[in-house]
């Protein structure tokens, strides 16, 4: 399964791009997942569709849409995040943790790590299912923070292992100076593999690290969409940096909207964004005229960099 992931400034046509790239993928045989990860969504308004957080076959076609529930995936991210606490702490059921919830459910962060776990989900969840899988992104800061999130948190999460690893030995010592335990008092753990926090941290880790390696892996494509406007010029360069600095696969960039008076504009734009990345492949997107309500139908083929 490949993915590809149309990220840009707001309003230069990653919505618009994605839907017609995944309907190319599909009418080429292919077996698409469109799915639109920006809180803003407009899949549906393009395929005059009523999307949901669950997946929607588009006319009998090799097409399925999705609109990821930001907002769903947080409450479900903090809810398994509580019942993990409960689990491996079970003095905190005397807390009221309907507090700690609404606390959270604000708290900073929990956006872009409700995106995270949505999209591990499909990616585990789907691999089997698609060729290929579409992701429409939120405008660019919200994107890069989320891309960077898998390498940062399996960061964060060596470090608590090693913190726990102290923990534990600490309490060998303790359990060799006094004896295997009390009849009274509970036995804690001192192994690793019979300490529950120490399960849950390297299931988080493998979890984490499998959309890292998703991420990085030779089947994943970041693409860029920007137009011929200095504006759009300068978001793209941030963003092309800070894909190359989390380094994640880019290839493909698209020159949207593209026409006979912005010509000049455009040909100078290219030649900053091929100055610093010379590597990049510039697809070119000619402005439409989007009078049709049909406008993932692209007259020009898009998809081959991808095949
Ligand atoms: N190639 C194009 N030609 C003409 N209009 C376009 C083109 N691509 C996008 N648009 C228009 O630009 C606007 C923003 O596009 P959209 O795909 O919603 O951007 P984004 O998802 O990046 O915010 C929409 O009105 C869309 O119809
Ligand atoms: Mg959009």
């Amino acid at each position: 399964m490949k993915t590809i992931f149309m990220t840009g400034k707001g309003g230069v046509g990653k919505s618009t791009l994605s839907s017609a790239v995944a309907w190319q993928l599909a009418e080429s045989g292919k077996r698409v997942l469109a799915v639109s990860f920006d809180p803003a969504h407009n899949l549906g308004d393009i395929f005059h569709e009523e999307l949901s957080h669950k997946k929607k076959r588009f006319k009998k076609t090799n097409l399925y849409l999705q609109e990821t529930n930001l907002e769903k995936s947080a409450e479900e991210y903090i809810e398994a995040n509580m019942s993990i606490l409960n689990e491996v702490y079970n003095y905190l059921s005397v807390f009221n943790m309907d507090d700690y919830f609404n606390i959270l459910k604000y708290s900073p962060g929990v956006e872009e790590y409700a995106a995270l776990t949505a999209l591990q989900r499909i990616l585990t969840e789907e691999e089997k299912n698609f060729d290929y899988i579409i992701f429409d992104t939120p405008p660019t800061g919200l994107t890069l923070r989320i891309l960077a999130l898998p390498r940062i948190t399996v960061a964060w999460i060596e470090r608590l292992i090693k913190i726990r690893q102290q923990i534990l030995e600490k309490r060998y010592t303790i359990h060799k100076i006094t004896g295997k335990y009390s009849e009274k008092g509970t036995k804690l753990a001192y192994t690793e593999d019979e300490d529950r926090v120490m399960v849950k941290l390297w299931e988080m880790r493998r979890r984490y690290q499998s959309v890292q390696d998703a991420l990085e892996g030779e089947h994943n494509r970041i693409c860029v969409v920007f137009n011929p406007d200095y504006l759009s010029l300068k978001e793209s360069e941030r963003l092309l940096q800070g894909i190359h600095e989390l380094k994640l696969p880019i290839e493909t960039v698209f020159h949207n909207k593209l026409n006979e008076t912005r010509s000049q504009v455009a040909s100078g734009v290219e030649r900053e964004i091929l100055s610093r990345y010379p590597n990049l492949k510039i697809e070119r997107v000619p402005e439409i005229d989007h009078t049709e309500p049909t406008c993932y139908v692209m007259d020009k083929n898009i998809i081959a960099s991808f095949l």
